[in-house]
């Protein structure tokens, strides 16, 4: 079966889908993306995802080339034309084409692209089974990490250097030494005294909606939770570290630069935690 993309209006082969060379995402970076989880033919938290698309764009000043309402439309549509039952679904939305200038140009109409993938949820569900290593290196990324950019270099340089290592995934460290986030997903350990904790909203991470949809889990479950940064350090100490996204849901974190969080084993409060966001997030 071939695959199908959606382009500006249209439902085009994947393999001849294509974009204009002076679009502004590809020369300047000037756009924004989001990725929805599909398990079992649902969406996990997709307003939560329209709500952060919208609140990207809005900061960017491009204007949403679709209502809400149709852009599911689009998005159901892409799911079933790709018959993904379980996958991701991507898009991408730009300010759209316009000869090369910095600034702003104007009457220009936003470019948008979405595609759909199917992943293999056996998987996945045997990864968070086994857990994964994390490595950190130096958050070296600009001041708006709450936007979410299709601007992601130093995210990719960060997740090539933790796959160089052997690494699920790597875990950047701010210049006082306190964890960020993941280059593509949140980060959170359990500590010593049971806390689940993760760093504060602000401009230096990106507020996960897999992330928000946890600490509403965390609150039913009347978890002690805190919202705050954490070292290096106290997560390696930590009795339990996890990961959040929409591409890898919950996943518990066994290993940071090579040391053992806890037994080294996937902790219970992480993999109870993921059995709940699959129960729970679909829409
Ligand atoms: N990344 N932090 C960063 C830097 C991210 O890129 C992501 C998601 C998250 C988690 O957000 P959410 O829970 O809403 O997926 C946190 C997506 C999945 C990606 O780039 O593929």
């Amino acid at each position: 079966m071939s695959r199908i993309a959606y382009v500006n209006g249209a439902y085009v082969p994947h393999n001849q889908a294509c974009i204009h060379i002076e679009d502004r995402g590809y020369q300047f970076s000037d756009g924004v993306y989001e990725v929805w989880a599909v398990r079992q033919g649902k969406m996990l938290d997709s307003e939560g995802h329209f709500r952060r698309l919208k609140r990207s764009l809005g900061e960017l000043r491009i204007a949403m080339p679709m209502s809400v309402g149709a852009l599911d439309v689009v998005l159901r549509e892409i799911m079933r034309k790709n018959r993904v039952r379980n996958g991701l679904i991507y898009l991408q939305i730009t300010r759209g084409v316009a000869p090369r200038n910095h600034a702003f140009p104007k009457d220009t109409f936003p470019s948008i692209v979405i595609t759909a993938k199917s992943t293999n949820p056996a998987k996945a569900d045997q990864t968070a089974k086994n857990g994964v290593a994390v490595i950190t290196v130096p958050d070296e990324r600009w001041a708006r990490c709450d936007i979410k950019t299709v601007s992601l270099l130093p995210n990719i340089l960060a997740k090539q250097a933790a796959h160089e290592k052997g690494a699920f995934e790597a875990w950047m460290v701010d210049e006082k030494g306190q964890i960020t986030e993941g280059s593509s997903s949140n980060a959170w350990i359990i500590t010593r005294e049971g806390v689940l904790t993760t760093r504060n909203l602000s401009s230096d991470i990106l507020g996960g909606i897999t992330r928000a949809h946890v600490l509403t889990l965390a609150a039913e479950r009347q978890l002690k939770v805190e919202e705050r940064s954490f070292s290096l350090e106290e997560a390696q100490n930590a009795q339990e570290a996890f990961m959040t996204s929409a591409t890898t849901l919950v996943t518990p974190i066994t290993h940071i630069d090579g040391v053992a969080v806890g037994q080294g084993k996937p902790g219970p409060l992480a993999s109870a935690l993921r059995k709940d966001y699959l129960q729970t997030a679909a829409t």
